[in-house]
């Protein structure tokens, strides 16, 4: 499957493009910098020059059989880019998806969008935009997944998380992170769903097939 992952550079767009590529699949690494095109090679990708937020992100789209979004503005930037990224990007992303004519879109939301009053309040202007770009997706016809990751982690992979429409607060690792977003691709039970996940005692597998 060829995927187009934005926001490949960073630490869960790494991850994403080095598991898709061990797993048979051709990833495609959405990248604003020409510095950033080697490691993404050598992670088995073919680099994409692009920014989300740009108008004619479609060519970076064109020819893909699934897009996943993990691109995503930081923290250490105001709250205007977390409009222009987290919500406006994502948003821009999909209607590029949709108008293409491709069907699966996987989105790295984040546990609590779009109910800010679950998160502490420097996060709740993230956690609403994140909401909204959530929101229009769900809108679509797209086949989408939504997954909403409690707090991100550097652990190593253990492939056992926790998922629910709602679940207590935790941490998860990026590495389970991709996993799971990449297990979404070809899990029909995924697909049209919504939930958050933490580190758990079960099976992306099998996590997948209880939504
Ligand atoms: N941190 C948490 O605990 C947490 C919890 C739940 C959900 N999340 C979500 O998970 C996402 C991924 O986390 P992460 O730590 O892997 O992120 P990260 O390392 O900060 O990577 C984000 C990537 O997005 C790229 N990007 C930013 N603006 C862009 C644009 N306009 N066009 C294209 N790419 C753009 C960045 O590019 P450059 O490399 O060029 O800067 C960077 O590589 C976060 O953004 C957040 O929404 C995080």
């Amino acid at each position: 499957m060829k995927v187009l992952v934005a926001g490949a550079n960073g630490h869960t767009g790494r991850l994403l493009v080095q598991y898709l590529h061990e797993a048979g699949h051709e990833p495609f690494g959405l990248i604003r910098k020409e510095e950033q095109k080697a490691k993404i090679e050598e992670l088995g990708g073919t680099p994409v020059l692009a920014d989300v937020t740009h108008s004619d992100v479609g060519y970076a789209v064109k020819g893909m059989d699934a897009v996943i979004f993990a691109a995503g503005s930081g923290g250490s930037t105001g709250a205007d880019q977390t409009e222009a990224v987290d919500r406006d990007g994502a948003i821009n992303l999909v209607k590029a998806t949709e108008s293409l004519g491709i069907k699966k879109f996987v989105m790295l939301s984040s546990m609590a969008a779009g109910e800010p009053e679950r998160g502490p309040e420097s996060l709740q202007h993230y956690m609403k935009m994140k909401g909204e770009a959530d929101d229009y997706l769900k809108s679509t016809e797209l086949d989408y997944t939504i997954v909403r990751p409690g707090g991100l982690t550097h652990d190593e992979s253990t492939s056992q998380i926790q998922v629910g429409e709602k679940v207590d607060q935790g941490t998860i690792s990026r590495a389970d992170v991709a996993k799971t977003m990449i297990a979404c691709l070809q899990e029909p039970n995924a697909y049209h769903k919504t939930f958050e996940m933490i580190q758990g005692d079960t099976q992306i597998e099998d996590a997948l097939k209880s939504l």
